[in-house]
């Protein structure tokens, strides 16, 4: 009984997190620039650099994506934090961002800068780098397949799984130990994990068949 209930306790986090990992207000760049930041950035007002002016962002690429992000993340000047909407995500300001800066590009969707690059799939990142620690959960690294050792961390969110995953955490070497890949490919890297993670908590669960 014990076990049954810890079962389904474990079943509805799964269901709650990957739900809200996944449904996270993923809005592309442009959605989110046409939805808020558009109000400021389309017409300039109050200083604020254009859409597409590469002489106004020109200069404030310089300082990185990083500290672009952060500055729309905490605010900025005349700059409010987060545009003035606290529910976009780190992730979709930092699409946003570049969608300001080269609203031709594939930055539409997101993904056009060193930063948000993905030459690998999430799958060939997973085989290239990720499985060496994470197929047999080595030196603490959640296993893949493994809900229990995914569940706890699934409820700190996607942005937060990546964040650690590119910065570095306990064991995990920032990046997986490879600089050159970006944050885009990482979190493709860690949704595939979570969905190998998901497929197996579901065949270990499904009823057995007689
Ligand atoms: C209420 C108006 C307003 C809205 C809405 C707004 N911005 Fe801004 N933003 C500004 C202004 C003004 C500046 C220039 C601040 C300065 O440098 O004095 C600015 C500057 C910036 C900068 C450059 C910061 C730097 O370090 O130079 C970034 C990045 C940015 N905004 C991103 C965004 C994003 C992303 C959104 C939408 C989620 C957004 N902004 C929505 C007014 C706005």
């Amino acid at each position: 009984m014990k076990k049954t209930f810890y079962l389904l306790a474990l079943g509805s986090v799964f269901a709650i997190t990957t739900q809200g990992a996944f449904a996270a207000n993923d809005r592309t760049g442009g959605e989110v620039v046409k939805a808020v930041c558009g109000k400021c950035h389309e017409t300039g007002e109050g200083g604020a650099p254009k859409i597409g002016d590469l002489a106004a962002w020109g200069p404030r690429m310089t300082q990185g994506m990083n500290t672009l992000t952060t500055h729309a993340v905490q605010g900025y000047r005349g700059m409010p934090a987060h545009g003035g909407e606290i529910s976009i995500t780190d992730l979709e300001l930092t699409r946003a961002i570049i969608y300001m800066i080269a609203p031709k590009g594939a930055g539409h969707a997101g993904v056009n800068t060193a930063i948000l690059d993905t030459k690998y799939s999430g799958k060939d990142l997973y085989d290239k780098r990720c499985q060496e620690g994470h197929a047999a959960g080595k030196e603490g690294a959640p296993k893949t397949g493994d809900a229990s050792a995914w569940g706890p961390r699934l409820a700190k969110g996607m942005d937060a799984l990546t964040e650690s995953a590119v910065r570095g955490h306990n064991a995990m070497p920032a990046r997986g130990g490879l600089a050159t890949i970006s944050d885009a490919e990482i979190r493709l890297a860690i949704d595939y994990m979570i969905s190998k993670t998901s497929e197996s908590f579901a065949k270990q669960h499904a009823k057995p068949k007689h």
